[in-house]
């Protein structure tokens, strides 16, 4: 798979796209400026070996890519969806953002469509399927050598066959994927991640995240072999 990551130069972006990487996937890393989309593309393929990474503008990596991930801050959200509405038709776009209040992490800011998700589906329009994803997962766990992470990602999305691209990426980066259901609970998973934040400030952790239990059928995350680790498997 070709997955374009907008805002790949960031946390979220460079940890996806590592655990992406090595999974077989080609990445292409998308920034405002193309001379540091390539700069990190390139560092990223010195450090994983094999790894197959591009670099470019975010419109050029919006138009390469099968799957389009934005990972852009909050605050870039609503000017990068309508300069990237024409070259992402047709695709599959996973939103990763969580529409933080500016001045206090711990709260939100949600746009008037509802959830950040949301306002990425109202702006691309019907001919784009968004799904919800990853909002809770902070970027310091795919960094680790964790694996599989112990954590759950929750993925929310209105097309079936979207939702599914993305549950078996989720996988790939060596997490449990869960259907979440509809666009609509993009809401919910966006606001625990502010829960989460404040969670981390009070027990002084950096990445407290969610896990369901009770799910015994759920398949197991893709393990995931992060540069001098062990693959391994975790039981549920
Ligand atoms: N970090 C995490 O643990 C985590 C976990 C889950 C979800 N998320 C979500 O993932 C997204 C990225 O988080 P992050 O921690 O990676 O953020 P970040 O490192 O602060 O920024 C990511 C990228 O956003 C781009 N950007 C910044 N301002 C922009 C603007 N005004 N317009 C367009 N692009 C802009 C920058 O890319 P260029 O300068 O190269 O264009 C930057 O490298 C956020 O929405 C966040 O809520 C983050």
């Amino acid at each position: 798979m070709k997955i374009a990551i907008l805002g790949g130069t960031g946390k979220e972006g460079k940890a996806l796209a590592r655990r992406w990487a090595l999974a077989g996937n080609t990445i292409f890393i998308g920034s405002r400026q193309r001379e540091k989309a390539l700069r990190i593309a390139e560092e990223l393929s010195q450090e994983i070996r094999g790894g197959r990474f591009e670099g470019g503008t975010n419109e050029e990596a919006a138009e390469k890519g099968e799957v389009v991930v934005l990972a852009v801050t909050s605050r870039g959200h609503r000017g990068l969806l309508l300069q990237m509405r024409d070259r992402v038709q047709g695709k599959v776009v996973i939103d990763v953002t969580v529409p933080l209040h500016p001045q206090n992490p711990t709260r939100l800011a949600f746009p008037v469509e509802g959830s950040a998700a949301q306002e990425a589906q109202t702006l691309l329009g019907p001919d784009v399927n968004v799904v919800g994803a990853l909002h809770n997962l902070s970027a310091h766990r795919y960094d680790e050598a964790e694996n599989p992470i112990d954590c759950d990602a929750l993925v929310c999305g209105d097309d079936a066959g979207a939702k599914q691209v993305v549950l078996d990426l989720v996988r790939e980066l060596g997490v449990r994927a869960i259907d979440a259901g509809s666009l609509e609970n993009a809401v919910f998973l966006e606001g625990m991640t502010a829960v989460l934040l404040g969670i981390n400030r009070r027990y002084g952790v950096k990445a407290a995240c969610v896990e369901i239990s009770g799910l015994p059928h759920v398949l197991k995350p893709v393990g995931t072999r992060l540069p001098g680790t062990q693959l391994s498997q975790k039981s549920h």
